[in-house]
């Protein structure tokens, strides 16, 4: 529904808004108690599940539609007109990586309501990524920043609060206030991995997170799913587990980035070439994906935008230094041919 405010302006009407899952007509406290338990702590959370989902919760098929219909009402989801869409799309924030080079790449940084993969060998600075986004997305609005929290899901236990210190101290931050903002947990299988996100929208919406970190989505899907015959489980579970991130993105106007590793494959024209893990599932519901790669240049790399659902193709190079992540100087660039 939209009313005209006193400008004479569309907008949408503020309907009451439930504040707890109790709220919501016919839950009762024995039946919130279920949702939590199966990771629904918000209205936003519920606004955004399937029916199906609600049925571990001995929620039948009719009851879940008009509890999922009183929360979608309460924060306004549902058929809403284009210029509304615009409207969201107006709602969507943008973070700064630190190094302008790869935010012009991204058309001003990464993206709220979307899914931000980036994937790479080795050593091709993907945590260290991660590890500024956890800083940058503290800073104020006008240094490319979000002023809001972190959330940080880490599955090969490459998380270093040092790290985070020594990059939070170049931007002349309080270090101790910034580590205190990255909410973090270790995922000690893909089944851990999946019951920390499925959890999340309770710590999201308390502690105003605006990105939420999972480096890396495929490790443990990759070690625990072997072989053929266990390849369809995985993508059904990846896939799920894509869905929930991309849920929670848009539910609290949240950045989301996943990293992945990449496999070598053999090809027959060109030879070895490399493919991110997950192959298309994850492929589909990353909105953008950048590819890294180490340069011959010591800490320089070379970043790749492979797909984004609006941008250009395009490469730059930024550089992994004691800092963080930066720019490569007009110095430090390759000179070109012929000088
Ligand atoms: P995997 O998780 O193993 O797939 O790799 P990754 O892509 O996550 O690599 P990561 O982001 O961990 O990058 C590691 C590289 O970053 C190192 O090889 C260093 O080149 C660089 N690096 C990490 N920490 C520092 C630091 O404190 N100072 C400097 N100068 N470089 C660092
Ligand atoms: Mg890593």
């Amino acid at each position: 529904m939209t009313v005209e405010d006193e400008n004479g302006e569309e907008k949408q009407e503020v309907k009451k808004g439930y504040e707890f899952l109790e709220d919501l007509p016919g839950i009762g406290p024995a039946t919130a108690q279920k949702l939590r338990e199966l990771g629904f702590h918000t209205i936003e959370s519920l606004a955004m599940a399937t029916a199906r989902e609600l049925e571990p919760a001995g929620i039948g098929e009719k009851k879940a539609f008009s509890i999922i219909e009183a929360a979608r009402s309460s924060i306004s989801v549902s058929f809403i007109r284009a210029n509304e869409l615009l409207r969201m799309r107006q709602n969507v924030l943008r973070l700064t990586t630190g190094s302008k080079s790869l935010d012009k790449l991204l058309d001003g940084g990464l993206e709220t309501q979307t899914i931000t993969e980036f994937y790479g060998e080795y050593g091709s600075g993907k945590s260290q990524l991660c590890h500024q986004l956890c800083v940058n997305v503290q800073l104020p609005p006008e240094r490319g920043g979000l002023n809001a929290a972190a959330l940080y899901i880490d599955t090969e236990n490459t998380f270093r609060t040092e790290r985070i210190v020594q990059m939070a101290t170049h931007l002349g931050l309080d270090p101790n206030q910034v580590v205190k903002n990255i909410i973090y947990a270790e995922a000690y299988t893909s089944d851990h991995q999946m019951f920390l996100l499925d959890n999340a929208d309770e710590i999201i919406k308390k502690n105003n997170v605006k990105l939420i970190i999972i480096d890396s989505l495929t490790s443990h899907f990759r070690s625990e799913y072997l072989g053929r015959e266990m390849l369809a489980s995985r993508q059904q579970k990846l896939n799920k587990h894509m869905h929930k991130l991309i849920r929670l993105a848009r539910a609290f106007n949240t950045v989301a980035v996943v990293t992945n590793q990449v496999m070598a494959k053999p090809d027959v024209f060109f030879g070895n070439s490399v493919h991110p893990i997950g192959g298309h599932i994850v492929g589909h519901t990353s909105h953008t994906r950048v590819y890294l790669r180490r340069s011959s240049r010591g800490p320089v790399r070379i970043a790749r935008l492979v797909s984004s659902p609006y941008l250009p193709e395009g490469e730059e190079i930024f550089k992994i230094t004691e800092n963080g992540i930066e720019d490569v100087s007009e110095e430090e660039k390759p000179r070109s041919r012929g000088r």
